[in-house]
């Protein structure tokens, strides 16, 4: 595994070898098995497991890792091409991204869309841009369109709760959020439980479908590992034998990159806050899943996330061994 960009890019065989990995590093510690690495990590944009559980999971593999970020400080960084840097901004990604990755054996980098225009977000244009900068392995700490580390994690949740692959059915469902928030978590949950072979259903009001190109991919996906893929705005039905419900805001594709007229559509669904209501066609020990941060009271209700469905902390805890496994494959002997 030469980097770790999305799991569309790993056979089955590789994913599940992962999955094994981070079971074997959780019950076998191997504190000296990265000695000597060094992880470079660059978020452009905002973090709080993935800062975190990257850090750790080097640590506790015996190697060690640094920050960047803006918030740090450093100099002002650009990031359009071809600009005369006659304003704040002292130094450009174009020296900033390969000195960065010169420090290190690999290098992890967040950033999100821009949201400006869908096609270009579609095509990862910014994220490409970056890691085309560096020549050591790269990990997608969340782009645009992806977020494969969640991905490997929610899998491997999945599997810890022995939710089934075949027959098991997987809602992803929009909730309500105060702001347009990335379509990366959505569209690679979307492919990982159809990957996983589950039947998924995606909750969402009218306005909030997938882009097209996003629900192709999963389709194919689930075309090939015997799951299968609706839609449907109607909760009852939508959670009808429900295994896992996993909630997540994202922008409205109709109005992509449009704040105003997203806000003023989305007002329209203030009621797609998760509450126990939602569970009464699903299964009775139907999870709840979150890649989190989630806002109480907006996305779901404290009784939900407090509650016996939520599994949200395991989630997150296994953000960092599911990193672990792709580290010690990236960069162990
Ligand atoms: N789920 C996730 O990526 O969390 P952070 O944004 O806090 O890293």
């Amino acid at each position: 595994m030469k980097s770790f960009l999305d799991l569309a890019d790993l056979s089955t065989d590789k994913i599940q070898t992962l999955l094994d990995l981070a079971n074997r590093l959780d019950a076998h510690p191997e504190t000296e098995a990265l000695r000597g690495k060094v992880l470079s990590l660059l978020f452009l944009s905002p973090s709080l497991r993935t800062l975190a559980s990257f850090q750790a999971a080097m640590t506790r593999l015996g190697g060690g890792s640094f920050v960047i970020s803006p918030d740090m400080s450093i100099h002002g960084l650009e990031t359009r091409p071809g600009i005369v840097m006659d304003g704040t901004a002292a130094e450009h990604i174009r020296e900033a991204v390969p000195v960065i990755a010169s420090y290190g054996d690999a290098i992890g980098i967040r950033a999100f869309a821009e949201r400006k225009n869908l096609e270009h977000d579609l095509s990862e244009v910014e994220f490409n841009a970056l890691i085309d900068l560096v020549d050591t392995p790269c990990i997608n700490m969340e782009s645009a369109m992806g977020h494969p580390c969640q991905n490997l994690a929610d899998w491997k949740t999945l599997d810890d709760y022995d939710v089934p692959a075949s027959g098991g059915k997987f809602v992803l469902s929009w909730a309500y959020h105060p702001k347009a928030l990335p379509l990366a978590v959505p569209a690679s949950t979307l492919y990982t439980a159809a990957r996983r072979g589950m039947d998924v259903t995606v909750l969402r009001p009218d306005g909030f479908e997938l882009p097209e190109p996003v629900m192709r991919k999963a389709k194919d996906a689930a075309d090939a590992s015997g799951g299968s893929i609706v839609e449907s705005d109607d909760r009852r039905a939508a959670m009808d034998g429900a295994h896992v419900l996993y909630a997540k805001s994202w922008s409205s594709t109709r109005h992509y990159g449009d704040r105003l007229a997203d806000q003023k559509l989305r007002e329209d669904y203030l009621d797609w806050c998760v509450d126990e209501s939602w569970f009464a066609t699903a299964r009775d020990n139907c999870h709840f899943m979150h890649c989190l941060p989630a806002r109480r009271g907006v996305v779901v209700a404290d009784a939900v996330l407090d509650g016996p469905r939520s599994i949200v902390i395991h989630e997150a805890r296994n953000r960092m061994l599911a990193q672990m496994a792709v580290l010690y494959e990236l960069l162990g002997a």
